[in-house]
């Protein structure tokens, strides 16, 4: 009798907690990305499990149009080109995503878009097209900060197959790598987050793209780069380690591997072989991922976190996943982060990220507008 009533008075708790949520008719987020070069469009099916502090976000569909090809003989993403050709994949997006859950609209219980930070006419697209929805469907709509959202994309469950599945604690270091970001941050609960550090120049991914300019690999240049790395030594070339100094604390530098690279290049000439090619990029690698791994154990030794995740494109790369998990295995300390398809930009992270800020009760009105520059 007296458990039935602790369950009964645990799930009244639960219920005033889900109340935001509560005027659903079933939790189905469909969130929209169009902030960089990716138009993105998943549908996630949130639960909270009653009696349990856990949410439950499963990604349904995830569907991402890449315009990495359109922008490869640029040498780099052109803001103009991208926002043309996010409207043009927006609807097939969404369809796709829509006929990959096995739902309609009409299943759909709230709407959750980037609204920045990302290139200012590709962010309104998705922007105007979620309001658009909104409007038209009157489903509750929240705006998402594209950062929170790569730090969150570790809490969703790629699929039923990974249930269940073992979300990182909060709080927690979130160590956050991308083509526009680089820093550490402390995450301390939904919404809450504290910038340690972060990077004076370039981003980590910044850095792969450019050395992979220079060497003419293409662009994006991180995953060849990465592949290229694995057949290559470290030890090879010798790179620049930046930011080392007790002064400099949890901030970080890219740049200059950039110029060491260029250096190189001015001496030696453009790589004559495989070999060659595959030592420059491992040693200018390992020295990103030294960084990385140095200001993650810095940042640890300082805020005395109980895990760490790392997020956003950079996470991709395998030799920066083994080290930051060697960093936590000599810690004792446990490591989290997505699969890679979860890593770089896609919509299922901007529906976590969503779900937690409409159980939270926040809502955005039809004045919602993108901000290129928007702080975490
Ligand atoms: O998070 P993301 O998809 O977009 C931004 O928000 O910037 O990150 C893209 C960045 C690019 O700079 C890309 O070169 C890098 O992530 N990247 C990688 C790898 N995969 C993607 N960098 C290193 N190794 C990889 N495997
Ligand atoms: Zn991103």
């Amino acid at each position: 009798m007296a458990a039935e009533c602790n369950n009964k008075a645990r799930k009244r708790k639960a219920q005033r907690r889900l109340r935001p949520l509560l005027d659903f008719r079933a939790v189905y987020i469909l969130a929209l990305e169009s902030s960089c070069d990716e138009t993105a469009c998943a549908v996630i099916e949130a639960e909270h499990d009653y009696g349990h502090p856990q949410h439950r976000l499963l990604v349904r569909a995830d569907v991402v149009a890449s315009q990495a090809a359109i922008h490869a003989r640029f040498g780099g993403v052109v803001p103009e080109v991208a926002a043309r050709h996010h409207i043009q994949n927006l609807i097939p997006v969404i369809d796709e995503a829509l006929t990959q859950a096995e739902l309609s609209l009409d299943d759909i219980s709230a709407l959750a878009v980037t609204r920045g930070p990302g290139l200012i006419g590709a962010l309104l697209v998705a922007v105007q097209a979620a309001k658009a929805l909104a409007f038209a469907r009157r489903l509750p709509l929240v705006g998402v900060n594209h950062l929170e959202a790569h730090l969150l994309a570790a809490f969703l469950s790629p699929s039923p197959a990974t249930e269940p599945h073992v979300r990182p604690p909060l709080p927690h270091l979130g160590l956050l790598v991308s083509g526009g970001h680089s820093s550490l941050v402390l995450v301390h609960d939904f919404g809450h987050y504290e910038v340690l550090g972060t990077t004076c120049d370039d981003a980590a991914g910044e850095a792969f793209d450019k050395v992979g300019k220079l060497l003419g690999l293409g662009y994006p240049a991180g995953p060849l780069i990465d592949r290229l790395s694995t057949s290559g030594d470290p030890l090879a070339v010798p790179m620049p380690r930046a930011m080392l100094g007790p002064k400099r604390g949890l901030q970080m530098s890219f740049s200059g591997l950039k110029t060491a690279v260029a250096a190189h290049l001015k001496t030696h000439g453009l790589p004559s072989g495989e070999k060659a090619l595959a030592d420059l990029c491992a040693s200018f690698q390992a020295a990103v991922v030294e960084q990385l791994c140095r200001k993650t154990a810095l940042a640890l030794d300082k805020h005395k976190l109980p895990a760490v995740v790392l997020s956003g494109g950079v996470a991709c790369n395998r030799a920066l996943r083994a080290a930051v998990e060697k960093l936590c295995q000599s810690r004792g300390l446990p490591f989290f982060v997505a699969p890679p398809r979860l890593c770089s930009d896609n919509a299922a992270m901007v529906g976590a990220a969503g779900y937690y800020r409409l159980w939270r009760g926040e809502r955005a009105d039809l004045s919602l507008n993108a901000v290129a520059s928007l702080p975490l």
